[in-house]
């Protein structure tokens, strides 16, 4: 059986988000910011974080998988769904909701700078430093730095469930 002990409480997530909004709406103080969330993880933290935000904001969204090989660092990051509209210009942020290895949005950046952004910051839920493969991605607004351990809730899954909890945690398994 499993069971879910929590690692992070709702509370503290809706805390957490007034202050990463807070800091957001300062940094873009006039000016516009194009929000592109990575489905389906980062689905929850960004309707969550938009609500806060007093900037003006539009929302598009994409969705990868990433294939790696267990050693190498090399691999590629196949688009299930592209963005609908042209970044060009835009000030763009892009909203995940967990960094791991970091491959996925090195990969990410790197295709995204490419179609002539003004800008581009990165904003994660989570952040598991400990697990950093690739280093050169540069991660703007962390609402939590966590331990590595598998976590769900507020969007992860694990096998697809556990999306809709409105708490991060642990999955246990117990007899
Ligand atoms: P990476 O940074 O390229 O390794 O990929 C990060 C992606 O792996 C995230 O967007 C998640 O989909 C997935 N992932 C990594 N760690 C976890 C976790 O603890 N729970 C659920 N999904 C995770
Ligand atoms: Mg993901």
């Amino acid at each position: 059986m499993e069971r879910v002990k929590t690692l992070i409480s709702e509370e503290e997530i809706c805390r957490k988000l007034d202050e990463l909004a807070d800091q957001i709406n300062k940094d873009y103080e006039g000016k516009e910011l194009h929000l592109i969330c990575i489905l389906k993880g980062g689905v929850m933290f960004m309707s969550e974080l938009a609500k806060r935000l007093k900037v003006t904001v539009t929302m598009d969204f994409m969705a990868v998988a990433s294939y790696w090989g267990d050693t190498s660092s090399s691999g590629s990051v196949k688009f299930i769904k592209d963005l609908d509209d042209p970044i060009e210009g835009k000030n763009v942020l892009i909203v995940e909701d967990i960094i791991d290895t970091g491959r996925t949005l090195s990969f990410l950046v790197k295709t995204l700078e490419n179609k002539a952004p003004q800008e581009i910051k990165l904003c994660t839920l989570l952040d598991k430093p400990h697990r950093r493969v690739v280093n050169d991605v540069i991660v703007d607004y962390v609402a939590f730095t966590i331990p590595d351990e598998f976590v769900v809730g507020f969007g992860l899954d694990y096998d697809q469930r556990y999306r809709n909890l409105p708490y991060i945690g642990v999955v246990e398994f117990v007899d």
